[in-house]
């Protein structure tokens, strides 16, 4: 079983010279491979599962070549010795995962990968099905790990540390962080989630797993999931050279980005308190560097 960590998660000041004042927490402090947002996402999840006590327990996802999801859940499944299956998009990756940082350490970790062609991956709801006819007793989680219990699992990402904050924000891929976010956030609060992907649904996604309107989600400005610029990458290493905290290039680096940019734009009012949650990810900047560098472009540089 997961359990709620007792060491505190810190959140730090980031000093700039806007007139607003931003802050971060490390979510991504909470665990070394189950890291930000996927823990707790992940928490109610496998607790109820573990709970039921099944038989044999096993647990399937979903995942990308590259996702942060797919390394939690595989991690998990070793610390605690249950066989996991990642469904992985992409059955080019069949023949040379070996390559790849995320899938060979989720390999190490024990999962075992089932790949599905581009197209195929895009009915989930078909090989979902599939599976469950497979192993009707294993626990099919989500795509990015998001669904109802993930969205109640966020609520331990706030407590009295944060009530302090005008503005909360998120990146939001699948939407279930920016969800919680928004369900357990005080009333006076306003959650805005930076989004990695252009996907019109996300909107009324939050708003159904949420019930609160009290969230505004913004595009981070790449045209597509995972694009990583340049530009990016010089903002991710001055953040780590002025600030020593490492940010990835998928998520939290462009989050980041956002925020500045939009303080800079005088989109928070003058004076406010604006708290950006550290969601993780950093497993994820091997495989960029390892993409930029065959492509000669400007790589990240540090690695975690
Ligand atoms: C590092 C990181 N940040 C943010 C997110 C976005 O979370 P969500 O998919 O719940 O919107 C993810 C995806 O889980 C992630 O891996």
């Amino acid at each position: 079983m997961l359990q709620i960590p007792d060491h505190k998660i810190p959140i730090v000041e980031i000093k700039t010279d806007f007139d607003v004042r931003i802050f971060i927490k490390r979510e991504d402090l909470i665990h070394p491979e189950i890291s930000g947002n996927k823990f707790w996402k992940l928490f109610f999840n496998v607790n109820q599962y573990l709970e039921s006590k099944p038989e044999n327990p096993l647990l399937i996802s979903f995942g990308g070549a590259f996702s942060n999801h797919i390394a939690s859940v595989s991690a998990f499944g070793r610390q605690f010795d249950i066989p996991i299956i990642g469904i992985i998009r992409g059955n080019e990756l069949g023949n040379n995962w070996q390559n790849n940082p995320t899938l060979s350490k989720a390999s190490k970790n024990g999962m075992q990968f089932f790949f599905v062609s581009r197209d195929d991956y895009q009915d989930k709801e078909k090989l979902t099905r599939e599976f469950s006819a497979k192993y009707p007793k294993a626990l099919i989680i989500p795509e990015g790990g998001s669904n109802d219990r993930a969205v109640q699992g966020i609520q331990y990402m706030l407590g009295n540390d944060t009530k302090d904050f005008d503005y909360l924000c998120t990146a939001v891929g699948t939407g279930g962080t920016a969800a919680g976010i928004s369900k357990f956030a005080e009333d006076d609060q306003k959650v805005i989630g930076i989004k990695v992907v252009r996907d019109d649904s996300l909107e009324n996604l939050v708003k159904q797993w949420s019930g609160r309107d009290n969230f505004e989600l913004i595009n981070a400005g790449e045209s597509r999931y995972g694009k990583i610029s340049d530009e990016n990458v010089r903002f991710i290493n001055w953040f780590y050279q002025e600030y020593e905290i490492p940010l990835d290039p998928i998520y939290t680096g462009k989050m980041m980005q956002k925020i500045f940019n939009l303080a800079e734009n005088g989109f928070f009012p003058k004076g406010s308190k604006i708290l950006a949650f550290h969601t993780g990810g950093l497993q994820g900047i091997k495989g960029a560097n390892q993409f930029l560098e065959s492509k000669n472009r400007p790589l990240i540089d540090f690695e975690m």
